[in-house]
């Protein structure tokens, strides 16, 4: 037997002024996104924004139905969108935050295993990892390398590429 062992590392930072001017922008445009969603049963607001390699942000945010599994996250809202309307443009990175009227998220909202599916499938088309930096509506600001540290062990069966 052998233990196949993975690291995966997360930069914490505590306040937005120690991010570069274009994460803070990302972020910034993250929460302006969260403000325009759909979000009437779980009241639960999630915004994203994507930096693509030509400098263009796109946003997203959850788009919820009465039929609830007909709805969709904020991070596969922009970056379907990326697809559908930049699809050779390279996504360099995303940012992703939430809040809630009923109660405070003070901690960064981690994509649900859906949405790193969707992102990790970015990667592999553009070979090249997108960082990813995340916020609740307060408090401390994650930002990992790339989708690997979500997803040590990540679905790929080179048969199956492209
Ligand atoms: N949601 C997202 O938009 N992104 C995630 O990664 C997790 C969850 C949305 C889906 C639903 O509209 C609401 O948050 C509550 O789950």
């Amino acid at each position: 037997m052998e233990i196949i062992k993975k690291e995966s590392v997360i930069h914490k930072y505590n306040s937005q002024t120690e991010l570069t001017e274009e994460e803070q922008n990302l972020l910034l445009k993250a929460k302006e996104a969260a403000k325009n969603a759909y979000a009437p049963y779980s009241k639960f607001n999630v915004g994203c924004a994507l930096l693509l390699e030509n400098g263009e942000i796109i946003l997203g945010n959850n788009q919820e139905n009465i039929a609830y599994p007909s709805g969709l996250c904020a991070e596969r809202t922009a970056i379907f969108y990326a697809g559908a309307n930049f699809p050779k443009i390279p996504i360099e990175s995303m940012a992703i935050t939430a809040f809630s009227n009923n109660y405070e998220v003070n901690q960064p909202v981690m994509p649900c295993g859906a949405c790193l599916q969707s992102v990790s499938e970015f990667e592999l088309k553009f070979s090249k990892p997108i960082k990813i930096i995340l916020q609740g509506n307060t408090g401390p600001i994650y930002i990992a390398d790339g989708i690997n540290t979500f997803l040590p062990f990540q679905f790929f069966i080179k048969e199956l590429g492209m």
